[in-house]
């Protein structure tokens, strides 16, 4: 088995890891848990989901990451690389930088609105970062489209 090879799939299992979380957190956990819950049990269950989910994603940023500059250090030169892989790699910086100010920013005000059961606080920050993860999902697919498709297009 080449490096190569070891690096594309902890790439692709990161990559998994990350899109598939959010999509079910998306367009599973959270209707269901807004279908079923008052928002005194909703918003800390969500919270300890998503502390959670956000752990696992932070540990697929690193490989995703570290796995992907493998893959290019491998290579001859950068500029050497089809275009797909620069465009990817510049969706997967936009991705990370969504990652870490939703990590850092609404998701430890959600945690401190939660710590004093101001829930109406605690829903407006859920929602920020329900938006965010629309828009790092979106992302995701469109980089999965052009690691896979770009070839193919472009
Ligand atoms: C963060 C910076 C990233 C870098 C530096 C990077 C780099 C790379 C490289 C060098 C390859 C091999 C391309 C080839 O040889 O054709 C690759 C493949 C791939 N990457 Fe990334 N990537 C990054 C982010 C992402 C993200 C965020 C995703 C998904 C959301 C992703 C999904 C994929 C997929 C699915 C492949 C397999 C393509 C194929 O073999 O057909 N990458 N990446």
């Amino acid at each position: 088995m080449t490096t190569y090879a070891l690096m594309l799939f902890i790439h692709i299992l990161a990559s998994t890891i990350w899109v598939g979380g959010m999509f079910v957190m998306h367009f599973a956990v959270r209707p269901a848990a807004v279908a079923l819950l008052p928002p005194p049990q909703r918003l800390p269950l969500m919270a300890a989901a998503l502390k959670r989910f956000f752990d696992w994603v932070a540990a697929a940023v690193v490989a995703v990451l570290g796995s992907g500059l493998a893959m290019i250090f491998g290579a001859r030169t950068f500029s050497a690389l089809h275009p797909s892989v620069h465009l990817m790699f510049a969706l997967g910086v936009v991705m990370i930088a969504i990652f870490v100010l939703i990590r850092l920013v609404p998701f430890r005000r959600l945690q401190a609105a939660i710590a004093v059961e101001q829930w109406p606080a605690a829903a407006r920050q859920l929602d920020a970062i329900r938006k965010l993860v629309a828009i790092n999902l979106v992302l995701g697919i469109v980089t999965i489209a052009v690691a896979t498709l770009g070839r193919a297009l472009f």
